[in-house]
């Protein structure tokens, strides 16, 4: 596989299979992505793979409180600034309809809309759960290195005949997952990300996102 069909067979995969994805596996992903590129090589990501029991307890934590605080415990930063403007705005309410759209809910059916939303903390079923974390003391230059690692891990996941799905949902519930996995304090939960095999059958799979067109977001001068 190349680096053109790794991004673009990349896609964030919301239905996974249980088969588990041998420890090596990762080692290897997280070792060749540590070659992300950061500002001043600070490489301000830490990561935490989680799997088998040690996943099982933190997903059981989640699912122990999901339901009587539904929002989870805030977050430690906004997921999206507050009165987003457009095109945003537009963009992020078409990639939730189309994803509903793919499992047949309705924009009225908010209980469905909330049980699959709730699969965030399933990892989706995915085998292996990565939870992404930087340290405090950084700023917006280190957090898009932190994006580039995270990259980085889809991408390589991909060589590995593996899916990926980010999940910044993970942020909302950064107590108890800092608790579950003894997290220093200096380090602050970006987003988790599910790993292992799709599940080829699974309609919510079948959704492709859009992209806007070069044009309106580069401008190219003097070729
Ligand atoms: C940092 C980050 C966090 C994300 N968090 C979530 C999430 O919590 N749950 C989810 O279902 N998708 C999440 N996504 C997936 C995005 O919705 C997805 O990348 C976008 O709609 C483009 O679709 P694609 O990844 O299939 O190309 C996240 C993506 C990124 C990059």
């Amino acid at each position: 596989m190349n680096v053109t069909e790794a991004i673009e067979s990349r896609m964030s995969c919301r239905a996974f299979l249980p088969t588990p994805v041998p420890v090596a596996t990762v080692r290897a992903i997280l070792e060749t992505a540590r070659r992300a590129p950061s500002g001043g090589n600070l490489q301000p990501w830490r990561v935490y793979a989680l799997a088998g029991e040690p996943l099982a307890q933190l997903l059981a934590a989640v699912r122990g409180k999901l339901f009587s605080h539904p929002r989870g415990e805030g977050s430690e930063y906004d997921i999206y600034p507050t009165g987003l403007g457009e095109p945003y705005r537009s963009r992020r309410y078409k990639c939730g309809e189309d994803m509903y759209a793919t499992i047949g809910v309705t924009r009225e059916d908010r209980p469905a809309r909330l049980r699959q939303f709730a699969q965030n903390y399933a990892l989706f079923g995915a085998p292996v759960g990565l939870f992404f974390f930087i340290d405090r003391q950084m700023g917006p230059p280190q957090w898009s290195d932190l994006g580039m690692f995270m990259q980085s891990v889809m991408l390589l996941a991909r060589e590995h005949g593996l899916h990926t799905c980010a999940q910044e949902a993970w942020s909302v519930w950064y107590r108890t997952v800092g608790e579950c996995l003894a997290a220093p304090p200096e380090l602050m939960l970006f987003s988790g990300m599910a790993l292992g095999h799709r599940d080829e059958s699974a309609p919510i799979n079948r959704l492709r996102t859009d992209r806007a067109p070069l044009e309106e977001f580069a401008e190219l001068r003097g070729f």
